[in-house]
């Protein structure tokens, strides 16, 4: 039998806690026990660390434990210890950590570090792949890191334009595809103000404490380098044209497009041959992505051979995110087996 692969998984919160109850629940379905050691997990303050796998009682266990908790699980808890130091231990790295959007994130670090050293990466985070895709997806490293949950969340554009549509041309990927504001802009039209449909997605755990992020296009621009770098075409977060944010002043908007029958969107649009683009886009309701309420996501794939394709979906929440993680997890391991 083949040795076992080792996976460390970095962050522990509502997509990790999610993706550790997927691991519990369909490991055995996948063979998964036989097939690989979960040697840590990992939050901001520690780690709870075994060489030979933790048992699925201690990742039981550890559901249990308060955010930051960790280091604290008596006997395998490291408090203070980094992922950064676990590196060398692994073949899989799943990163469920936060992205943060700066011209170097830290976790880029790790993931070149496992892909140099000839392992897969699985991840949710988007920032590493924004800022640096050309050679994270090229050709050395692009076939051991599975980064589906990054656009779309439960709903697997990525692997459509990675795998499904390989030979053909695509042309262009529109797509609604940041669920906080397609929900606040639903909000919007049913008549509240932007600041209480804000504070109402917050509630509900939908939006980012920095809400910049939605509803400035930071979200929506990452999410269009990283479609646009899985087409081919390079382009980092930077060069994202982000035409419109959503700000004060956007229910007047909404409420004479209610009027005429049409809806807005905060919409990325990638057109082959051209930088990227972030948008509020003024919908008929013939349009592809109009159907996007709450926070259902929406992508219209053009190519030339054929009609265009809509894919709709689920674009956030933790078990729709993590069981996206697990199926890149799959993968992964297929991949690294079949070396
Ligand atoms: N939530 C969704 O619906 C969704 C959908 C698609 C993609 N994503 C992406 O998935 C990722 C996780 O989202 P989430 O909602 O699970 O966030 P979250 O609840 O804030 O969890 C983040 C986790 O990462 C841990 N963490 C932070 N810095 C770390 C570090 N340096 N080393 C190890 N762990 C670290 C945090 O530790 P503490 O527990 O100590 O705070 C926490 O456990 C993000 O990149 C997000 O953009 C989320």
């Amino acid at each position: 039998m083949a040795p076992r692969l080792s996976v460390g998984i970095a962050g522990f919160g509502n997509v990790g806690r999610e993706f550790v109850r997927l691991l519990l629940e369909r490991g055995d379905q996948h063979g998964l026990w036989d097939r690989v050691n979960i040697v840590f997990i990992a939050d901001s303050k520690g780690v709870i660390l075994d060489e030979n796998g933790l048992g699925r009682e201690v990742l039981l266990e550890a559901l249990s434990l308060p955010r930051g908790g960790l280091g604290r699980y008596q006997g395998l808890g490291h408090e203070g210890l980094h992922v950064d130091e676990l590196l060398d231990r692994i073949d899989v790295l799943v990163d469920i950590t936060p992205s943060i959007y700066v011209e170097e994130p830290p976790q880029l670090k790790w993931l070149r570090r496992v892909l140099e050293g000839g392992g897969a990466v699985v991840t949710a985070d988007k920032a590493p792949l924004a800022m640096n895709c050309a050679p994270l997806l090229g050709p050395k490293w692009g076939k051991k890191l599975f980064y589906k949950a990054t656009v779309m969340a439960g709903t697997p554009l990525i692997d459509l334009l990675r795998y499904g549509l390989r030979g053909r041309r695509v042309k262009r990927v529109r797509g609604a595809l940041n669920g906080t504001s397609n929900y606040v802009l639903t909000l919007i039209e049913k008549g509240l103000s932007l600041a209480e449909a804000i504070s109402d997605a917050q509630r509900r755990g939908y939006a980012e404490p920095d809400t910049s992020i939605d509803l400035h296009g930071f979200d929506l621009a990452a999410k269009a380098a990283i479609v646009s770098c899985t087409l081919g075409s390079p382009v980092g977060l930077h060069e994202v044209h982000v035409e419109d944010r959503i700000e004060p002043g956007i229910e007047k908007r909404v409420k004479r497009l209610r009027g005429e029958g049409r809806r807005l969107r905060y919409i990325a649009d990638i057109c082959m041959g051209h930088k990227p683009v972030v948008r509020l886009a003024e919908l008929e309701p013939s349009d592809s992505l109009w159907n996007t309420t709450g926070v259902m996501n929406a992508a219209e794939v053009v190519t030339e051979e054929a009609e265009p394709i809509t894919l709709y979906g689920p674009g956030a929440g933790p078990r729709a995110t993590a069981s996206t993680l697990f199926s890149d997890l799959l993968l992964a391991i297929e991949e690294l087996e079949g070396e």
